[in-house]
């Protein structure tokens, strides 16, 4: 069923900013036949507040007879909030970044796209549950988010007074920003929301302790990257490159970029770094060789790990395509760079 442009306004008439009590703000409505595309305006995105009035426009809309919602959402300018507006939006301090937090935080890097830095950090942040850590995981790959397809989670997070919950799969805490679009709709962020939505990441999620927090990085040294930096000075990292000298050259940049910002590299893993015949036990090292080792001696870093190319047998986690289990040599070797991880942060605090 179409709903007219008019009905929507009224609809939405029922829909309030939670942080400013009055009804949302509207900036733009169309009606393509069945489909609704719609761009809201609210006091603090990226939170446990947008995610409430996206499930009751979403509902409410559905409810009336709607098909299919597209929706954005902005920050309300400065211009627009009351002064009473601003004294209900008084920040807090994000537990997980301040000095006190025991939650050691490690981002994980990568020059460029597609070296399986997504599926390392996945693996990793369930090794270090599996050695008996309590471990978050961020998907800050914004545009490219990938960990809860890669964790196949099928959960969302739930809100608990004003809290994001985040979803837990194999011991491990997820925040992605998947959970930040609908279904149907693109999520648009400009370059000012990037930092903005990784400062809600700790602030608006209810993480609990955390032993180590980890954060898969979009490929690459751009906004995100330099974000991160900026808000995480403490952040350690680690360097994903695959076995290709090239590789390990574009690598370089990314280990440059945390140096730059003070932030200490605990090691490097390459991954891909070579198949193994079932049959004969024989390696080829398709990728070429050595990219993992030169992109540790480059920053006098280890060599953490150098996982070969395989998918997870039949004893990965509960059947996972991506996820290995404790049982599987691959899964072992996770663990082992997880060990190796961890004494390898043991050291730099000394
Ligand atoms: N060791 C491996 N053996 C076989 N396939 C792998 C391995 N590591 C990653 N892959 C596969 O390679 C592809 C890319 O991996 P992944 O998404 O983890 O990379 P990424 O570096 O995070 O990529 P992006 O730049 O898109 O974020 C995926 O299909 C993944 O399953
Ligand atoms: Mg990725």
């Amino acid at each position: 069923m179409s709903l007219s442009e008019q009905k929507i306004r009224e609809l939405l008439l029922q829909v309030e900013d939670p942080n400013l009590h009055r009804n949302i703000t509207i900036r733009n409505i169309k009606v393509k036949g069945d489909y609704i595309s719609l761009k809201v305006a609210l006091a603090k995105t990226a939170s446990s507040e947008q995610m409430e009035v996206q499930q009751k426009i979403v509902n409410v809309l559905k409810e009336a007879g709607a098909d299919s919602i597209g929706l954005r959402f902005e920050e309300l300018k400065e211009e627009e909030l009351s002064i009473e507006d601003k004294q209900k939006l008084q920040p807090e301090t994000p537990s997980l970044l301040s000095e006190h937090s025991q939650t050691k935080v490690i981002s994980i890097a990568s020059g460029k796209g597609g070296v399986g830095k997504s599926t390392v950090s996945a693996n990793l942040a369930v090794s270090l549950s599996r050695l008996g850590y309590k471990v978050g995981l961020i998907d800050a790959d914004i545009y490219g988010f990938s960990i809860p397809a890669i964790m196949e989670l099928e959960k969302r997070p739930e809100i608990k007074n004003d809290k994001i919950i985040p979803p837990e799969k194999y011991g491990v805490k997820i925040m992605s920003m998947a959970f930040f679009s609908e279904d149907n709709s693109p999520v648009l962020w400009r370059g000012p929301m990037l930092g903005k939505m990784l400062n809600n990441f700790f602030s608006e999620v209810e993480w609990g302790e955390l032993d180590y927090l980890l954060m898969d990085l979009p490929p690459g040294t751009g906004d995100v990257a330099l974000d991160v930096h900026r808000l995480l000075p403490s952040s350690k990292e680690i360097l994903v490159t695959t076995p290709h000298p090239n590789a390990a050259y574009v690598a370089e940049r990314a280990g440059k970029m945390a140096r730059k910002a003070e932030h200490e590299i605990l090691g490097v893993i390459e991954n891909m770094a070579y198949y193994q015949s079932i049959e004969t036990g024989k390696r080829e090292y398709v990728f070429g060789r050595g990219g993992g080792q030169a992109i540790a001696d480059k920053f006098s870093v280890p060599l953490l790990g150098s996982i070969p190319l395989a998918q997870p047998g039949e004893h990965g986690e509960s059947g996972s395509t991506s996820i290995f289990g404790k049982e599987e040599s691959i899964g072992k070797m996770y663990d082992s760079i997880a060990g190796h991880a961890v004494k390898s942060l043991e050291m730099v605090k000394a």
